[in-house]
């Protein structure tokens, strides 16, 4: 394994970063929620063109994840107006998953956070994401609240925020 986290720089590799994602929420979601619900919140949340508009107009960056220079994970993070930093997104292509990429990806987290002077990391993890939540538990996230999130079109995110202390 060669891995090389770095902050997504371009529309490329913004695009880039788009079909994976694309890829893998249809791979890792089915079971959770439904195959329209995952076409929908890609839609809205991972496409592009979404990614762009998060980029450029409420804060977000995105760091891509390359083993051997091959893209297969990203992660999003948004510092607050307070005193925490959002994990917006975690993922890692399936066949990487096992091997402790995670733990670099939320050791960079952890760093950018203490970066922006942040005192606390939380994220929103599906109620029946369970090998998500193992691995949040297992790095010291503990649940601070569940919450039920009107996306529109009818569908609802039935979520667990998780927060780690810096
Ligand atoms: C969530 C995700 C990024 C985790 O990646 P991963 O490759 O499974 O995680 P890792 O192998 O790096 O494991 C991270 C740590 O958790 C531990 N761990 C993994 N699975 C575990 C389990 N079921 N129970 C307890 N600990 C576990 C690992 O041992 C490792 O700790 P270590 O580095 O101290 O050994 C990956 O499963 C994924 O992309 N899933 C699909 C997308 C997704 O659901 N993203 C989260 C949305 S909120």
């Amino acid at each position: 394994m060669d891995i090389i986290i770095e902050k997504v720089c371009s529309d490329e590799e913004l695009k880039e970063v788009a079909e994976l994602a694309d890829e893998i929420w249809h791979e890792c979601f089915p079971g959770i929620i439904s195959e329209a619900q995952i076409d929908y919140m890609v839609e809205i949340f991972q496409s592009y063109r979404a990614m762009k508009s998060q980029v450029e107009e409420q804060g977000y960056s995105y760091l891509a994840v390359r083993d051997g220079g091959e893209l297969c994970g990203y992660i999003g993070i948004k510092p607050e107006n307070d005193d925490r930093f959002f994990l917006s997104k975690l993922y890692l292509r399936k066949d990487k998953r096992g091997h402790g990429i995670a733990s670099e990806m939320l050791k960079r987290v952890f760093s950018e956070a203490r970066s922006a002077g942040k005192s606390s990391v939380y994220l929103t993890v599906n109620k029946h994401n369970d090998q998500a939540i193992a691995v949040y538990k297992k790095t010291g996230f503990t649940v601070a609240e569940l919450i039920v999130t009107d996306i529109g079109s009818g569908f609802v995110m039935d979520d667990y925020v998780m927060e780690y202390k810096l």
